[in-house]
């Protein structure tokens, strides 16, 4: 079994009778999905939301029903992945474009778990380029201002064309090299007109459960935010 598929069975241990239940996007969210949409079939009576069209296509093609997030007053549970996280629960997100979906059902959520592969889990946060969601109108003028900042801003491109998000915006992403500051890039990013989110997700989880040639390993965090 590869180790996204160990995490993503795993997390679905944590999902209970009646919850509300937010899923995340990405190639280990696929697996959580799936194993998801088994119990699903088995009688687990859940609901769901979604943090991208791709995992509502997911959902939808296994047989499950997503909900918009406006039909529901709460998120019980939310599952996501990472592309990087550090062992102080920070991590980075958006490798996959839906940052910004993913922030909101995160915010909401009462309760996250994120699972991920042992090489999401690194010592310090910057190999992974930080995604940052802008607005189309001006972007530009957005870029330049990250590149006065020094902020290393290029634009992702999807097929040779701008990827435009599922909120139909563009990314960026900021090579900020391993070990940047996170508080000063966040401080920047706050400052510059046209930002619609970005992708670091400080210290927002409840639960890690970390994919390992010997298993699921599930870390608490207590010092949750
Ligand atoms: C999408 C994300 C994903 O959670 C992140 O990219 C991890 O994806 P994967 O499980 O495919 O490695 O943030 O925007």
């Amino acid at each position: 079994m590869n180790l996204k598929e160990v995490v993503g069975k795993e997390a679905v241990n944590y999902v209970k009778d009646g919850m509300i239940v937010g899923l995340g996007t990405g190639s280990t969210v696929f697996y959580f999905v799936h194993a998801l949409a088994e119990k699903v079939k088995e009688g687990l009576n859940i609901e769901m939301v979604s943090t991208s069209i791709q995992t509502v296509e997911l959902a939808k093609s296994l047989g499950l029903v997503i909900k918009e997030l406006e039909e529901i007053d709460h998120i019980d549970l939310a599952v996501d992945g990472v592309d990087e996280i550090d062992k102080n629960f920070n991590a980075i997100k958006g490798g996959g474009a839906a940052l910004f979906r993913e922030k909101i059902v995160a915010d909401i959520a009462e309760k996250i778990i994120w699972i991920f592969d042992e090489s999401k889990d690194v010592e310090k946060l910057g190999n992974f380029n930080l995604p940052v969601e802008i607005l189309p109108f001006g972007y530009s003028h957005t870029i330049r201002k990250m590149e006065k900042l020094g902020l290393n801003p290029v634009l992702r491109l999807k097929d040779g064309k701008t990827l435009v998000t599922d909120n139909h915006n563009y990314i960026v992403d900021l090579h900020l090299g391993y070990g940047f500051n996170i508080d000063e890039v966040k401080n920047k990013l706050a400052d510059i007109v046209g930002v619609v989110e970005h992708g670091l997700f400080l210290n927002m989880c409840d639960l890690c459960i970390s994919g390992t040639p010997n298993g699921a390993i599930v870390i608490e965090n207590s010092n949750k935010k």
